[in-house]
């Protein structure tokens, strides 16, 4: 959600560029970039010129920026650049960050939110401000508070600040310096010989020597070096913070899309998250006997596609006789807290950024849970946060709708189900049959040829106006996830019901022009699921069924047999359709499946 990245060092312009773009993926409504510079540039709608600072900022995709930054010759040691999501204010050229201050000698970018800054608004000269939003409110207070030391105005202003931000500022009082706050979003910082480098992602950060801000410190870069200062400014030895190892950047290669590469990878993501667990010593390590012998309940959370994989997960350990709930991570965590005993509290995302999921394992935390992540990015915030972390190793994940992860973060539900298991019961054999198992589902998965039925349902479906996903059990939770998958990128209105509960009053808007995708995959309810769908059918609603049982209605629109495996496995395998069908629906629709309108890859506000 929103990318920062800042640059000092021979052309720091052409690095921000080229470091919002790596960033994009996280926000794509505006950007803009500010320039440390002493020739002032013709002023026009994208171009400001502050205090021997220029700001250069664009609507849309970064492509829209490019544009103008790079047909002009801008030489400059000093950029600062952004990526946006909106939060407060349109994504239009005002509200795009840098913000300059008022005397236009201070630039800042942000990621985050201000939670008090209509409050401090107030206190500053509303005549001052152009934009919107938050950012803005903290540009003028650096320059109502300057007290001749720059650090220690940004100091002074922080603490006045409530809510998250990471912030990387330039101001021409203090030149060839970018400096940067911390609280609750995160930030990394690099330098190499004659440069350094500030940025929102680890994945996107490119540096010889790569560190984390905590909460609270700040950091001052310089060409080739870099200061990093507590909260009450006294100067850390940067030989003591964590240092974080480079993540390679992910290439695009020959596919057309981030989200087809994504697809294609799950059999291979899949391998490398068992092969990572396929011996119990390596879990043993991680979640020790003597320490979870005693769970007795499992609360599981998570946001959209991970909160989706929770609900998988809740449904195996369930199988394994263990209690186990989920919980929406924005619901959870303004809900009164109830006390549980011997509870697991697991924390399931992706991008370890999530600021949701992040906030109820804080709580969690507090109320003295034992918590556990589950997430695909090393060194994420959720990793610091967290007692106890298991890694999907999905490989870095682009594609703002989430592919490859889901299917890993399932993968550890079914190895993490049978680890409980063994450490209820010593079932060791249990263990390393889930681990083959799993091993033949990715192998499935990697051999089963569906683009060809994918793509016909995808021209079927792609221009209905609503469409309904049905099943129960497992098979609801499969609607859950194809129904999201579906929604975020075709933005087709899509909804998952329970298939039983449809008849309490969604079925009235069941007609002939709507289509209803039905999943019966469990022997044990299929039949009942069967009857649901005779129900829809008599209201003439076009059933596609995902089935590997003898259908006895003849009357469905579709009918995709899938392979007979173990039950247990459909969410993993039958997605795969789904993914697919959603990529082939949105490309029919001409949109941008890697950029889905309105949504982030990590979503750092509440
Ligand atoms: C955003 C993304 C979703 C993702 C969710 C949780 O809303 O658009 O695709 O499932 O965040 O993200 P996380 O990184 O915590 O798994």
């Amino acid at each position: 959600m929103c990318g920062i990245y800042g640059y000092i060092g021979e052309k720091s312009v052409c690095e921000v560029m080229k470091g919002i773009k790596r960033l994009e993926y996280r926000g794509y409504d505006s950007a803009g970039i500010a320039i440390q510079t002493d020739l002032p540039f013709a002023e026009d709608g994208n171009t400001r010129n502050g205090d021997g600072i220029t700001t250069i900022k664009n609507k849309g995709e970064i492509s829209n920026l490019e544009k103008i930054v790079l047909n002009r010759v801008v030489k400059s040691n000093v950029a600062i650049g952004h990526t946006r999501w909106a939060t407060h204010g349109q994504p239009n050229i005002k509200n795009s960050h840098p913000h300059l201050s008022h005397d236009g000698k201070w630039a800042i970018v942000h990621n985050g939110i201000i939670e008090n800054y209509l409050e401090l608004k107030e206190q500053l000269s509303s005549d001052f401000f152009v934009s919107e939003t938050d950012t803005e409110v903290v540009a003028q207070m650096l320059e109502k508070y300057y007290n001749g030391d720059v650090l220690s105005t940004i100091k002074m202003v922080c603490e006045k600040l409530k809510g998250s931000y990471a912030f990387a500022i330039i101001t021409s009082h203090c030149k060839n310096k970018i400096f940067v706050a911390r609280q609750n979003s995160p930030v990394v910082v690099g330098y190499g010989k004659n440069y350094s480098v500030v940025c929102s992602d680890i994945n996107s950060i490119k540096g010889d020597r790569i560190l984390m801000i905590e909460n609270g410190q700040f950091a001052v870069l310089e060409k080739g070096k870099l200061s990093v200062y507590d909260n009450c400014l006294k100067e850390i030895d940067i030989n003591e913070l964590g240092e974080i190892e480079k993540a390679g950047g992910e290439k695009l290669g020959d596919y057309s899309h981030y989200m087809q590469k994504e697809i294609e990878e799950i059999p291979i993501a899949i391998k490398r998250t068992v092969k990572a667990y396929a011996n119990v010593e390596t879990l043993e390590k991680i979640l020790p006997k003597k320490r979870f012998e005693k769970i007795k309940n499992i609360l599981i959370i998570g946001c959209g596609t991970a909160y989706h994989a929770g609900l998988v997960g809740q449904r195996l350990f369930e199988e394994e006789g263990i209690f186990c709930e989920s919980a929406i991570a924005s619901e959870f965590r303004y809900k009164p807290f109830t006390e549980r005993k011997n509870t697991l509290a697991i924390f399931v995302s992706q991008s370890g950024e999530t600021a949701d999921t992040i906030g109820a394992l804080k709580l969690c935390k507090q109320k003295g849970l034992k918590t556990l992540a589950i997430t695909n990015v090393k060194n994420s915030s959720i990793t610091f946060a967290a007692d106890y972390c298991i890694y999907t190793n999905a490989g870095s994940e682009i594609g703002v709708a989430s592919t490859k992860a889901y299917n890993c973060q399932l993968a550890v539900f079914y190895i993490l189900s049978k680890y409980f298991n063994y450490l209820k019961h010593g079932d060791l054999k249990a263990y390393d049959e889930e681990i083959k198992n799993l091993r033949r589902i990715a192998k499935l998965i990697k051999y089963n040829d569906n683009k060809h039925i994918c793509s016909k349902l995808a021209q079927k479906i792609h221009k209905a106006r609503s469409i309904y996903m049905i099943g129960r059990g497992l098979d609801y939770n499969i609607a859950q996830e194809a129904s999201l998958k579906l929604k975020e990128i075709s933005y087709i209105h899509c909804e998952a019901y329970p298939a039983g509960e449809l008849k309490h009053g969604t079925i009235s808007l069941i007609d002939k022009n709507t289509f209803v995708f039905a999943f019966v995959t469990q022997e044990k309810i299929k039949d009942k699921t069967f009857g649901n769908i005779n129900e829809v059918v008599a209201r003439e609603g076009k059933i596609i069924l995902f089935s590997p049982f003898d259908n006895a209605n003849k009357k469905v629109c579709e009918e995709v047999k899938v392979p007979k495996i173990k039950e247990r496995y459909y969410p993993l395998f039958i997605i795969n359709y789904l993914q697919l069908i959603s990529y082939y629906t949105a490309l029919l629709l001409g949109n941008n499946p890697d950029k889905p309108r309105s949504l982030a890859k990590s979503v750092t506000v509440e």
